[in-house]
């Protein structure tokens, strides 16, 4: 059996997820019947990764396969910036259950605190569009409803909020080694709120560690990571994922490889000691892979990188 969260809505979440994030169409598909095939049944999904169809298309054959049925599948979706609105939200998740090909989601998420509105307070509000995922739960089409990328202050907002009738599950934001996150996920758990870590091996694929240039470190190539990984005679990757699990988060490792996705999952049976998870909690360079930048506007809710974090890490 896989280790599992009770989110407070009452659903359970297998901790060990697949990541989608970067998984092109045309690898995508070939990715998820991997995975679910060797034990994945969580997978993490988005509007904006622009594969949600050919994700739809390997879960349609793994279930007429019968390799799975629907109950014992957890999949994520997440609410683009675009689709804010009060009547675009319940629109935006109809769509993502047509590309995915099922009636209904376990998770979704308001991808950003973002809108792209250009003027200096959030439009539509937070308020507005939870309370339009609020009626997606209502209406049956997924069983939970949380955020991601939103600072404590963010969310503690919307709990404080007289309106709220549901509260958000979960909270999925950026957690490694060098972005540990830890004063959130204290708080969050005081919250009762489950955190999702996503980017755990660092993302050497993304866009923002590639344009840092050469005093960027990869966290796969951590020194101290390296050193643990070869006294247990497990991979980087495989740390990595275990000490995400340790701390008590759900983990999305990406991969659209299946001998990689298939290693990552392996890391059920065997634990990290106390005091190589303190060495990889303690290191002492820190860097954000998702910079956030990207939702700068002078003219926006967010001129710094201050107003959209707020003081997290
Ligand atoms: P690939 O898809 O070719 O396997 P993150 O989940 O932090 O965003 O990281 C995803 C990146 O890490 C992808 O580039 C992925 O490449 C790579 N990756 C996934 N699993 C492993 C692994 N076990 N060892 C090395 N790199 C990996």
């Amino acid at each position: 059996p896989q280790p599992t969260a009770q989110l407070s809505s009452g659903a359970v979440m297998p901790l060990l997820g697949l990541g989608t994030w970067k998984s092109e169409p045309g690898q995508v598909r070939a990715a998820v019947l991997a995975a679910v095939r060797c034990g994945y049944r969580h997978i993490d999904c988005a509007a904006i990764y622009g594969n949600e169809q050919e994700v739809g298309a390997a879960l349609a054959e793994l279930l007429a396969e019968g390799v799975v049925s629907r109950q014992q599948l957890f999949i994520t979706g997440k609410l683009w910036n675009s689709s804010h609105g009060a009547k675009d939200v319940q629109p935006a998740l109809n769509k993502t259950l047509l590309d995915l090909g099922l009636d209904y989601l376990d998770l979704f998420l308001i991808h950003w605190p973002v809108t792209g509105c250009s003027g200096p307070v959030l439009t539509p509000s937070t308020g507005e569009t939870w309370a339009a995922m609020e009626a997606c739960v209502e209406a049956g089409l997924t069983r939970s409803i949380g955020v991601s990328n939103f600072s404590r202050v963010k969310l503690q907002q919307l709990l404080d909020s007289p309106q709220l009738k549901i509260r958000p599950v979960v909270l999925q934001i950026e957690a490694h080694p060098y972005w540990s996150n830890s004063a959130l996920l204290s708080w969050a758990a005081a919250q009762g709120l489950h955190v999702t870590a996503y980017s755990p091996l660092g993302s050497p694929d993304s866009a923002a560690i590639m344009q840092r240039g050469d005093d960027a470190r990869r966290l796969l190539e951590e020194p101290a990571l390296l050193r643990i990984a070869e006294q247990c005679g497990k991979s980087p990757a495989q740390v990595l994922i275990r000490w995400a699990l340790q701390r008590g988060t759900s983990v999305l490792p990406k991969s659209a490889n299946p001998g990689r996705i298939a290693s990552n999952f392996d890391v059920l049976d065997w634990q990290l000691t106390p005091e190589d998870q303190q060495a990889l909690s303690s290191l002492p360079y820190r860097q954000r892979m998702v910079s956030g930048v990207m939702w700068l506007n002078p003219r926006g809710p967010y001129k710094t990188l201050q107003d959209l974090w707020d003081e997290d890490e």
